[in-house]
């Protein structure tokens, strides 16, 4: 007998089929003469009812099933005369594979807290939300893939150990196999104290974890003319938010040939095509966010695929917010950083959809990116979404090698670490662009989640890092 996973019983199964399932019991309710125990196997949000009649092999052990027990059953299917399901399996045998002691096992059939749930991170998987936040996880990441596939773009493989600072934003954790109760000293240049002497580290020289995958893109990019990355980046902010991680994924599209508008109308695409996608893929997930999590759930899918974002440059965002008449906690003037509650505004308030904010101070964004003739802004570009604020930034990128040059010495950078991106805008350089979108952002946005740490399955963050 064929064993079949639940999701595609629920939703091709007809009745009389003769099947097996395997999964972990969610509940059981004993009458008399017979028992239903619902098995979920995790490809999806409901699970199968199982009627199990006395007499069945199997019966004599329903006092050991319990609420996570984990069972096969070989059945048949019939047509379930109870609400909510289709179909449902009349059990011929019931296995038990493992038990769950009722007494201790956590997650018992009454409703727990996020809080909660992550201080059982290896068992909370099992749980709908979450097993729900993991399969649109997972249709995100296909629908990443199938929509730069389906655009002729490359998917490039990035180094996780950087000896480069693309944010040049200091964040970095440092990889080393020193022995750090003996590192190595060495006089430093520029202070004349005594600071590390990675020239005997593994590397030779310092090295770190990435914090984005940019500049190694932008050289394949040079090459191939539309990459993107698709990995894991690590940063060591301090920020204890319900935004941030410290080690998150990143999805990071460079095309060679292509300018701000361009970047623009490929972030709007591919925002739309993600939601388009678990739309059509997690329709139950999707469903149960809306009434268990967020009210808006599906009415913003809706929009994100339905209506055109805004766009206004910087400048004009600021404008807004000067006579919005609210007091913020960081006051705005000309210059700032935007920070969250300003994104939020825009876009929650003032847009009510996501909208792209283009062309920032030159002083507050990275080196590479494009000078504007004005010289006080950049061809920067950042996404702005309801409830999360920025969830993608990028920018077109400095393709002068003279202006580069000015850039990178004007931040204070050393420039001879440089020598290869320089080159290639000595080498045939061309106008090109690109942007980052955080991955856990988009999966957070897609479901309502308002917490981070519970749409990754192994959230690391400041003082924690379980498994
Ligand atoms: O705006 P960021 O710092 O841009 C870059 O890293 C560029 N190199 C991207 C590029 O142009 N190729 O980060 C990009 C996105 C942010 O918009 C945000 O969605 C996400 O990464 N992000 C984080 N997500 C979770 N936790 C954090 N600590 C994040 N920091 C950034
Ligand atoms: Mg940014």
């Amino acid at each position: 007998m064929t064993t079949r996973r639940i999701a595609d019983v629920l939703k091709h199964g007809q009745p009389d089929e003769s099947l097996t399932i395997q999964g972990w019991v969610r509940t059981k309710r004993e009458l008399k003469e017979f028992a239903f125990i619902e098995v979920n196997d995790g490809s999806s949000m409901n699970g199968l009812q199982v009627v199990v009649n006395q007499g069945t092999p199997g019966f004599d052990v329903l006092d050991r099933i319990t609420t996570g027990t984990s069972v096969e059953v070989a059945g048949t299917l019939v047509p379930s005369p109870g609400k909510g399901q289709q179909i449902e399996m009349q059990a011929n045998t019931v296995t038990i594979y493992g038990e769950a002691d009722a007494d201790t096992y956590p997650l018992q059939k009454k409703r727990h807290s996020f809080e909660f749930l992550r201080t059982i991170g290896h068992l909370r998987a099992r749980t709908n939300t979450i097993g729900a936040v993991m399969r649109v996880r997972n249709a995100c990441a296909t629908a990443v893939h199938q929509f730069f596939q389906e655009r002729g773009f490359m998917w490039v493989h990035t180094p996780i150990i950087s000896a480069s600072d693309c944010e040049g934003a200091g964040e970095m954790f440092t990889v080393t196999n020193l022995d750090l109760t003996k590192i190595p000293l060495k006089d430093s240049k520029e202070s004349g104290k005594k600071e590390a002497d990675f020239s005997q580290d593994f590397f030779g020289r310092q090295a770190y974890l990435t914090v984005s995958g940019q500049l190694e893109a932008e050289i394949m990019a040079m090459a191939f003319t539309n990459v993107y990355t698709f990995g894991p980046t690590f940063r060591a902010e301090n920020s204890n938010t319900s935004r941030h991680l410290a080690e998150f994924w990143m999805i990071e599209p460079e095309m060679a040939f292509c300018n701000l508008d361009g970047n623009v109308e490929l972030a709007v695409d591919f925002l739309k095509y993600i939601f388009r996608y678990v739309m059509e893929h997690c329709p139950d997930d999707m469903e149960f966010f809306n009434t268990r999590i967020d009210k808006t759930v599906l009415e913003t899918a809706d929009s994100i695929i339905n209506s055109e974002f805004g766009r206004i440059t910087y400048t004009e965002a600021v404008e807004l917010l000067e006579k919005s008449g609210r007091t913020f906690e960081f006051p705005v003037e000309w210059g700032i950083d935007l920070q969250s509650e300003h994104e939020r505004y825009l876009s929650e308030e003032v847009f009510k959809k996501p909208l792209v904010v283009t062309d920032y101070p030159t002083q507050i964004k990275a080196f590479y990116m494009r000078l504007n003739e004005d010289e006080k802004t950049v061809a920067a570009m950042d996404v702005l979404a309801p409830k999360i604020g920025e969830i993608i930034g990028g920018s077109q990128r400095e393709e002068r090698l003279d202006v580069l040059e000015r850039r990178i010495k004007a931040n204070h950078l050393p420039i001879e670490d440089y020598w290869w991106y320089l080159d290639l805008r000595r080498y045939g350089t061309v106008p090109h662009a690109g942007f980052g979108l955080g991955f856990e952002r988009v999966v957070q946005f897609m479901t309502g989640m308002t917490n981070i740490r519970d749409v990754i399955p192994f959230p690391r963050t400041p003082m924690n890092a379980e498994f």
